[in-house]
């Protein structure tokens, strides 16, 4: 026997969730609707650019914060969105997707005993990657089933060893997008605490009629205090590709950039080609992809609620959360016994909180997906009542 080769700092951490539920929903044969990213490709114009780009010769490292070409595409969507004025050169680091930028945060801006802030339910990277840094997640709850945090909670978390609080908007699971009103919450909370942001918006573009999304960096006071991570993934439907970034002060690129060297040092040379032409896209591309989802959401919630589960009307984001309550089974229960027995897979909440016993029995289920896999996910669903 050969001892336990396995670093005691990761011991606690289990199989992610996703990859549970999908092997089950697999061997099963089960419409999956817990896995997080599109059964369909994005533009065809975009795949194109991605070709062109490597016969063209674009195939060897990138440049570590990023190509030239798409951090000045990044710093143009930002001021045609946002009116945000980015120096492409400075202000922005091009990172594997958002979860390196995340990852690399945590370890570029935390010490070992700071605490950082997390609204739970939350993206399941973030408390590892906080915890790897030695910071300690302090919680606050989106209470269901509007999923929204109560201010008196917020600010209670708030104390002189707040180092970071992660903000996610529109969110992943609850499709909450933070109000102008609640982020100038936050923002006052942080300048009074001398609080760096961390936000995560790589849902940014996948809005609904009723929420407008707002950056948090544009608010006055927090241009230098906040780290607005995105990624090309969930916008233009290649989530394969892990193009992100992180946009933000100098002197906070300096940190990311001596971690980022040391991770994965530089990007997918091609596929930054491409995600700046996505970013350059015309409007009808963007207006479209939320009209497009917003059908699919409408869909899913008219079914959800049919069958009696209750959902939550999301604001943006692809993901809705659905009230099992009525069927007297624990979330992990109830989501094993979809697949089994309705033959559709939903992801339990339990490793999105921070505590698993703030979990509410609601579970996640998610619609991008092509239509068919929703006609599919809906049929069997129908079984549920009775
Ligand atoms: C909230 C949230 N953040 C980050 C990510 C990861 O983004 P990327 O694929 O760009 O690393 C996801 C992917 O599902 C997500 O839902």
């Amino acid at each position: 026997m050969s001892k336990n080769f396995m670093a005691n700092r990761i011991s606690g951490f289990g199989t992610s969730i996703f990859s549970e539920i999908s092997a089950l929903a697999r061997q099963q044969g089960a419409v999956n609707l817990g896995q997080g990213f599109p059964d369909f490709d994005g533009p065809d114009f975009l795949k194109l650019s991605a070709q062109e780009a490597i016969a063209a010769g674009k195939n060897q490292y990138a440049q570590s914060h990023g190509e030239p070409e798409l951090r000045r595409s990044i710093a143009e969507h930002s001021k045609r969105f946002y009116s945000m004025e980015v120096n492409p050169d400075k202000e922005v680091t091009v990172t594997t997707g958002a979860t390196d930028a995340l990852f690399c945060a945590m370890q570029a801006f935390i010490n070992p005993g700071d605490e950082v802030i997390v609204f739970q339910p939350c993206y399941d990277l973030y408390v590892p990657a906080i915890e790897l840094a030695g910071g300690i997640p302090i919680a606050v709850t989106l209470h269901s089933p509007d999923f929204r945090f109560n201010p008196i909670e917020l600010s209670a978390a708030f104390s002189p060893k707040t180092k970071a609080i992660i903000i996610n908007t529109p969110h992943n699971p609850a499709g909450t997008v933070f109000t102008h009103q609640e982020l100038i919450m936050i923002a006052e909370l942080c300048q009074e605490y001398d609080v760096l942001a961390i936000t995560d918006e790589v849902y940014e573009h996948i809005i609904f009629s009723e929420a407008q999304h707002r950056r948090i960096a544009t608010i006055p006071g927090m241009e230098h205090r906040t780290l607005t991570i995105s990624s090309a993934g969930k916008t233009f439907s290649f989530t394969g590709w892990k193009v992100g970034w992180a946009i933000g002060a100098a002197e906070l690129q300096t940190a990311l950039r001596r971690v980022h060297q040391f991770t994965v040092f530089a990007t997918a040379t091609p596929f930054q080609y491409a995600s700046a032409d996505g970013l350059r896209l015309g409007d009808d591309y963007y207006k479209e992809l939320s009209r497009d989802y917003q059908s699919r959401r409408d869909y899913l919630l008219d079914v959800l609620t049919r069958v009696g589960l209750h959902p939550t009307k999301p604001e943006g984001a692809y993901f809705i959360m659905a009230n099992i309550e009525n069927f007297g089974k624990n979330p992990d229960e109830f989501c094993r016994w979809l697949i089994k027995e309705i033959g559709v897979a939903a992801i339990p909440p339990k490793t999105l909180y921070v505590h698993a016993k703030d979990a509410v029995p609601f579970v996640r289920f998610t619609f991008c997906k092509q239509w068919a896999t929703l006609e599919a996910a809906a049929e069997r669903l129908m079984k549920l009542m009775g």
